[in-house]
């Protein structure tokens, strides 16, 4: 059922792509959520042909995918680079987009001088507070009225529930996350402020995350949203495992955004949690087994699970505020260089060529 439905969704929308040439995915969704894609520099600066023309049929919502983090904005401490930023927030305004900026404070691609002085000791907490805030007033400021919402602080909890030990939390502590959003919201009273993170759908780490969440809410700290990464695989996590946290982020009082979506087809080693996964890996078959092409039947697969999983968007789409996926196509995905090096991977809805996947459509002869 919910695939045919998928099937006739997408049918429909590409008839109607045809024929007024002006419907895309986004307008399909336009009264549940919106729907968003994260954008690299050359999709933002016109350098990769097409790009423009896909971003502004089919969403209406755009995410920093790493311009605005703080290595690429803010490589030293007297240097910012805003030409992603700038070219990023003038694109997302001629689509009438829903911007959003990714992300202030995160542990990692942040640069090492971050925490440290000019001998390279740890600063102090006085210190490090004065230098986030001061990247905050900077990088909210120059967008501020124009970037729509900001994911403020990214992955501070760990799977289990417990802290992040980053430099943030072990040099400020953990009112380290009061304080950024307090200086955002300072900075741009108006922009929406969210906490993002990945497998929200593991109850111990949700639990943690919605009680630092409801806690800063309770001392009058803006909080808009919860972002939940959706980080998935063909197979895990359980549409139950995702609806349970839909329904309990919205139950203590927060919008729900899905945030960096993607599904991993391929077979991930055992391993991969770690961060040491090398280019062996990448010169094996058995973890790159789809180099020329995706089989029908994983296509299918992935299908499946994308039709399941918007279903139970749409069911709770008085939940949901937005859906990003995590890139604009398969060539441009993340999941090609993680967790194995090289790869051909197939996470998304446009392939190498920007087409949308064979696979979502039925009919012959409709392209
Ligand atoms: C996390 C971050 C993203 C991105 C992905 C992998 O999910 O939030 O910014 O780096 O990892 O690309």
């Amino acid at each position: 059922m919910k695939k045919r439905y998928w099937f006739s969704f997408c049918l429909g929308l590409l008839v109607s792509c045809q024929t007024l040439k002006k419907e895309g995915l986004k307008d399909r969704f336009e009264s549940d959520f919106y729907l968003g894609s994260a954008v690299n520099l050359a999709q933002v600066t016109g350098r990769e042909p097409g790009a423009d023309s896909l971003l502004t049929l089919h969403f209406n919502s755009i995410t920093s995918e790493n311009g605005l983090k703080w290595g690429p904005v803010h490589p030293k401490s007297n240097e910012y680079n805003f030409e992603f930023g700038d070219a990023f927030v003038a694109i997302g305004e001629r689509m009438g987009a829903f911007i959003v900026g990714h992300t202030l404070v995160w542990h990692q691609q942040t640069p090492a001088w971050v925490f440290q002085d000019g001998e390279g000791k740890f600063l102090s907490r006085q210190d490090l507070v004065f230098r986030m805030e001061e990247h905050i007033s900077e990088v909210v400021g120059r967008y501020k009225g124009r970037i729509h919402g900001w994911d403020v602080v990214n992955e501070a909890f760990e799977d289990d529930g417990t802290w992040r030990k980053t430099h943030w939390y072990s040099l400020i502590g953990e009112d380290y996350i009061k304080i950024a959003f307090e200086k955002a919201h300072e900075i741009d009273p108006e922009a929406a402020l969210y906490y993002n993170d990945y497998n929200v759908w593991k109850p111990e780490k949700r639990k943690a995350i919605l009680a630092m969440a409801t806690q800063l809410r309770n001392q009058g700290v803006r909080i808009d949203g919860i972002g939940m990464q959706g980080h998935y695989r063909l197979n895990t996590p359980s549409l139950e495992q995702i609806e349970q946290a839909i329904l309990d982020i919205h139950e203590a009082g927060f919008q729900v955004h899905v945030t960096e979506l993607d599904i991993d087809v391929l077979p991930r080693p055992s391993d991969s949690e770690g961060a040491d996964l090398t280019i062996n890996y990448a010169a094996s078959e058995e973890w790159n087994p789809y180099q020329t092409g995706l089989p029908k039947e994983i296509e299918e697969k992935l299908v499946e699970r994308y039709a399941s999983l918007f279903a139970l968007f749409q069911k709770h789409a008085d939940k949901i505020s937005r859906v990003t996926f995590w890139g604009l196509h398969d060539g441009r995905s993340w999941l090609n260089n993680w967790p194995v090096r090289g790869r051909t991977n197939y996470p998304l809805l446009f392939d190498r060529n920007l087409k949308l996947k064979e696979g979502f459509v039925q009919t012959p002869g409709v392209k």
